[in-house]
């Protein structure tokens, strides 16, 4: 499975969370291709058809971002804007993208309470909702989302453990089916505080 991750953070060499990331998905020897948007196109004059061409070689397309405003960082609201064309990714003649997998990984300020979904409160998944949206029109398979909460505040070894986690995924072939892998994941999970709990 050829992966390619595109990681869109303003000021990476100011990141904590997405720099380790990026390093400990690229060495773990499964990333394909590794890209620093923001250094690719500080300009924001994104070369489309290199991005197209991109996006066409690769079965597993990887946004890697932290979470702004709720939203996404501005170059790949951009980056969607630009390269999601009619007849490329959608459209009577847009297939291309059809087939392939699309992942998030997403580093989140705030605290789990906040992502709760109550009241004011908006979860991840629904927050993230546009990117399913966009995977279904683009006919890509919309795989679970990844992300951390209190990503400012983490302990580098909590970063580091997620990041891990997140690597021994990526290449996961059941990712794809997003329903199933979270229903795998999370029996998995509970069978974990059983044993804990000695039941
Ligand atoms: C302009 C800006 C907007 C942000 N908006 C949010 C937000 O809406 N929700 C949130 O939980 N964190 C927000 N944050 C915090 C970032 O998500 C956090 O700093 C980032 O995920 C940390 O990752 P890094 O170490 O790779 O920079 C924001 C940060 C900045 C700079």
């Amino acid at each position: 499975m050829k992966i390619l991750n595109l990681v869109f953070h303003p000021n990476l060499n100011d990141s904590r969370v997405n720099k380790t990331w990026k390093t400990q998905l690229e060495e773990s020897g499964k990333i394909t291709t590794s890209r620093d948007m923001y250094a690719e196109y500080p300009d924001f004059q994104i070369d489309i058809e290199k991005e197209q061409a991109l996006l066409k070689e690769h079965d597993r397309i990887v946004f890697q971002f932290p979470l702004y405003w709720y939203s996404v960082p501005p170059l790949l609201k951009k980056w969607l804007d630009d390269v999601l064309t009619y007849n490329f990714a959608y459209g009577s003649k847009g297939d291309k993208l059809k087939g392939k997998d699309m992942q998030l990984i997403v580093s989140v300020g705030g605290h789990q309470k906040f992502y709760s979904g109550f009241d004011l409160y908006a979860t991840l998944p629904e927050l993230l909702k546009p990117f399913q949206l966009t995977a279904n029109l683009t006919q890509m398979n919309y795989l679970h989302p990844e992300w951390m909460y209190r990503a400012d505040s983490a302990e580098l070894e909590t970063i580091t453990t997620h990041g891990s986690k997140i690597a021994k995924s990526i290449n996961d072939p059941k990712r794809s089916n997003a329903r199933q892998y979270l229903n795998d994941s999370m029996s998995s999970e509970i069978d974990e505080v059983y044993k804990e709990l000695e039941l």
